[in-house]
Parts: structure tokens; sequence; C-alpha cells
């Protein structure tokens, strides 16, 4: 509308004004409050290191609970600090009333992160339950709030309840939502996420660690005895939807001379699936032909000794780290056809895709692998080059900073 004077006057919403508010500091360093609600090691952390040791200078993480992410941001020189002193009890798949339950808990840690982000020119969350505390942080402290999912909100991961109280808070309080991946950006509109606040980033990996990995693959395969086998290496968290079992009962398909190892923990309490697994090991007469190696914070050496790396996930992987972190190595990768997966891995060019959950097939490709070595180097060679194109951080990190700048 035009005042007397002739000058444009905007009459902005509160919403348009946070966002006018923020456009004002983004060109003198934007100071961002990430949120995340684990202390372990996840993808989602690791993938958030990237991000945030970028804006170190004038960022914070918080965490709602203590543990190697924090030692690691520091490691980084990433400011962290953790806000709360136990983590918070909802799972996945709480219904509503354990959810409620959680209030208690988390009422005294929104009013923190409120009080925090008077401070900062954004709340960047980075998991579920950090959304919720910082959306609501976010509606109390006017702060804008930047949502990076990296999740697929369907129903093999997630309740109803924990679904609709993402796609709800995403909607109302998020000034951009980040997903990482087509699949995942898909689903989120599916559950009734607002398509115009998605925008996909993939996840961006620093290329010159993958230059020589350290130690050289061969001492770190004398190293543990593997010798002159076929090695098939799963890279991943211990849990059920990973599928661990899946490449277990393929490896008994295949010959005595193909070994697997397994790389990773279970960080969210799996400890049944972790028994289970020891189980079928020994029930399959597999224990010679199986390393469980637990959690390594250094993947990259033991990734460039295999043979293979298999990622077996039964349900849609969101992106799946591990199988640009293969890529990027130069190790050939077969992974399970759906989710982010697919977006990754384009199959008899740059990898193989199998069915998820489908051992028979699984245990073909692995003894192509084995059967066909020029073939499988010529793939991964080929995979090599589009990661390095496709996944430069600084790429990556461009695209951060422009979307966040487009919030403005
Ligand atoms: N990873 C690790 N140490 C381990 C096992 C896995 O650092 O012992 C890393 C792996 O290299 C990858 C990440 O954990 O970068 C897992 O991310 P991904 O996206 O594959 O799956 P998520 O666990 O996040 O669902
Ligand atoms: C989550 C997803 C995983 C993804 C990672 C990084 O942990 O489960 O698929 O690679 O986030 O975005």
């Amino acid at each position: 509308m035009k005042e007397e004077g002739g000058d444009e006057i905007l009459k902005l919403s509160p919403s348009q004004s946070k966002i006018c508010n923020l456009k004002s500091k983004v060109s003198m360093g934007m100071k961002i409050l990430f949120l995340d609600q684990t202390g372990k090691l996840g993808g989602a952390e690791l993938s958030l290191l990237e991000i945030a040791r970028q804006y170190r200078e004038t960022s914070l993480v918080g965490l709602f609970e203590d543990g190697l992410f924090r030692q690691a941001l520091e490691q980084q020189q990433v400011p962290v600090n953790v806000l709360a002193n136990r983590s918070i009890q909802v799972r996945k798949d709480s219904g509503l009333w354990q959810s409620l339950g959680s209030l208690g808990q988390l009422l005294p840690l929104v009013y923190r992160v409120a009080q925090l982000s008077r401070s900062y020119d954004l709340i960047y969350t980075n998991t579920q339950k950090a959304l919720v505390v910082g959306a609501l942080a976010s509606a109390i402290s006017r702060c804008p709030m930047v949502y990076h999912l990296r999740d697929i909100l369907s129903v093999e991961h997630f309740s109803r309840t924990n679904r609709g109280l993402a796609i709800s808070l995403a909607n109302r309080f998020a000034v951009r939502v980040i997903a990482n991946s087509e699949a995942t950006r898909a689903a989120f509109i599916e559950a009734g996420g607002r398509a115009d606040l998605v925008q996909v980033i993939y996840n961006g990996f620093e290329l010159s660690l993958y230059d020589t990995p350290d130690p050289a693959p061969e001492i770190t395969r004398r190293q543990l005895e593997l010798n002159d086998r076929f090695v098939v290496g799963h890279f991943s968290r211990l849990s059920p939807w990973k599928g661990q079992h899946i490449l277990i009962e393929a490896l008994a398909h295949c010959p005595d001379n193909v070994v697997a190892i397994l790389v990773g923990d279970a960080l969210f309490g799996e400890q049944d699936y972790v028994k289970q697994l020891h189980q079928q090991v020994k029930a399959l007469g597999l224990s010679d032909r199986v390393q469980f190696l637990g959690f390594r914070k250094e993947v990259i050496s033991l990734i460039a000794a295999c043979d293979l790396v298999a990622h077996t996930s039964t349900a849609p992987e969101p992106f799946g780290r591990v199988i640009v972190e293969a890529m990027l190595c130069g190790t050939p990768v077969v992974a399970a056809d759906a989710g982010g997966a697919v977006e990754l891995v384009s199959p008899g060019k740059t990898g193989w895709l199998t069915p998820p959950g489908d051992v028979l097939k699984l245990a073909s490709v692995i003894q192509d692998c084995q059967k066909m070595p020029e073939k499988a180097a010529a793939i991964a060679h080929q995979a090599q080059i589009d990661a390095r194109e496709r996944f430069d951080t600084m790429q990556i990190q461009q695209q951060i900073q422009a979307c966040l700048q487009k919030i403005r």
C-alpha cells in the first residue's frame, strides 16, 4: 500500500517479520543454533557435523544427551552444549500417551532452547525430537526454524502419532525443510507435508579423506586376517531394519572363501537383535566367516579393505551415507533397491541394487563380483567418479548456504 509520502509500506505478518529479521542478519555471518537429540554418532549426526563445521565461528550445537557426538564436535572445534541431563523417553513407534508423558521432560528443555535462541538467527533442527523442541521454542522466541529431515515418514519407520506430530510441527513452524533425498521429500509430502517448504539436499563428504586410506587396505586386511578371501563389508548400526541378518543368510549361499565384516554397534538399545545375529552366525556354521568389529570411529580404511560393500536395509533407506562412502573409496557396492539408495546407485553402471530382503539375489551379486573382479572394479571406478561429482562437501555446503539465505 502507498502512504501519502509515496513510500511503500509493507505490512508484515509475524512470521514474515521473523524472516526479514533473519534477512538482515545473514549477510553478517549466520548465527545458527543447531539441535540434535542424541549424543550417539549416527549418520544424521555425522552429516550435521559436516554442516556445523562450516558455521563454527558463529554457531552452537545443542544436544539432548552427551556422548561421542559431543566429542567429535569438540575435536572439530565446533561449540557444543549438552542441554538436557537425561535423554527424552519417546521412541519412533511411541503412541500418543507415551509421547504426552514425556512433556514434563520436554518443557524445561523448550524453555531453555527458547531463551538460548534469542541470541541466534536461526534454529536448525536435525532430528525428530529436536524438531519438537525447536518448533515450540521457535514459537516462543520467534527465532525462525529450519528442519533437516533425515527420516522417511512412513508406517515402516514411525507410529501414526509421531508422523502426524512431525508433519504438523514442520508445516506450522518450519520456514524451510531440507530433505536428505527425493524419497524422503516424497514421503513427507505424501504424509501431508507442505511441498512448498521442502527442498532436497544430499549429504556432503570431504573428498580428501578418501584419497589415501590410512592404514592402507593390505595392512587392514592383514590385521583382520582376511588374507585372500573375498570380503563383504557391512557398515551400519546393528538394528533389525538395517538387515545385517540378510547378509549373514546370503553368506551361507556363497562359497567358503567369502567372508563378512560387520562394522557398527547397536546404538539405540537393539541388544536382542545383536544376540539374534550372533545366534544366526552360529546356527549357520559361519563363525569363522563373520567378524563383528563393533563401532569404529574411522571406517574409510575398513571400507577400502573390502572387496564389496553390502547395504541391506529392509525398509527404505532415507539416504544411506555408507553407500556413498563405498563409492568414494572405489569399493564396489550393492544396495537395497528402495528409498534414497535408488538415487545414489545406477544399477550396472555405478553399483548393484537388489530387492530389500532378497537373500538369493544378494548372494548372486556377491558371487558375480567375486567371479568378475575386473567388471566389479570398472563399475566401482565409475561410481567413484560419479560420487566425487555429486557429493563433494563444498558443493553441498553451498547449497545449504543458498537455501538458508533464500529464507531471507
Ligand atoms: N559408521 C561409523 N562407524 C561404524 C559404523 C558406521 O562411523 O562403526 C558410519 C558410516 O560410515 C556412516 C554412518 O555411520 O557414515 C551411518 O550412516 P547411514 O546414513 O549409512 O545410516 P544411519 O545409521 O544414519 O541410518
Ligand atoms: C539418517 C538416515 C540415513 C541418512 C542419514 C544422513 O540417519 O537414516 O539414511 O543417510 O540420516 O542424512
